[in-house]
């Protein structure tokens, strides 16, 4: 696949980090967010600040939202910001739903080298490199995936994996 599709104006192309530099946006942006949802139970809630300021911190999150658990094996789209997302995925299809399917954290380094339709589903051509990371409840039980796509190959390795499975389990399952 090598179509590009043009990028809204409210949208600018992915900018890679170093190591270092990862682990500094990501305890900027870790501490605005546990600053800002201070006690707050209400997932949705949780979910848009996380997409927003992490988005903020992170120059090469070009699409970063949530798939929701919906009945035995379907994600349906929840919060998001970025280009239009795919609407529903079943449990096995495409990154979200492997994830979903397994309950283990996946990072593609170039999503257009995929089988399209079955190893990813390319909601937006533009989207190039992106990790997918399960989301639990106190209970252990799954919420979700937390998907971020890059417009660059590679943007995602072991640091993006530690901090976002730290920070959605310091969110999302504290009483
Ligand atoms: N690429 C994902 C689908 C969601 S979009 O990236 C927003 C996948 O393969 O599951």
């Amino acid at each position: 696949m090598s179509a590009t599709a043009e990028m809204p104006y409210f949208i600018k192309p992915s900018q890679n980090l170093s190591g270092p530099e990862k682990r500094t946006a990501y305890a900027e942006a870790r501490a605005a967010i546990l600053a800002t949802i201070g006690d707050e139970q209400d997932e949705t809630v949780k979910m848009v600040t996380i997409n927003c300021l992490l988005k903020t911190y992170l120059p090469y999150y070009y699409w970063v939202g949530f798939y929701l658990v919906r009945g035995e094996n379907q994600l349906v789209v929840g919060p998001y910001q970025g280009t239009l997302g795919c609407l529903y995925i079943e449990f096995g299809r495409g990154v979200c739903g492997t994830v979903a399917a397994s309950g283990v954290t996946k990072i593609v380094d170039d999503a257009h080298a995929l089988k399209q339709g079955t190893e990813h589903i390319a909601c937006d051509p533009n989207s190039r490199s992106e990790i997918v990371v399960p989301v639990r409840r106190a209970d252990g039980s799954l919420m979700g995936v937390f998907d971020v796509d890059s417009t660059l190959k590679a943007s995602f390795d072991q640091v993006d994996q530690e901090e976002l499975e730290q920070l959605l389990i310091a969110v999302f399952t504290k009483a």
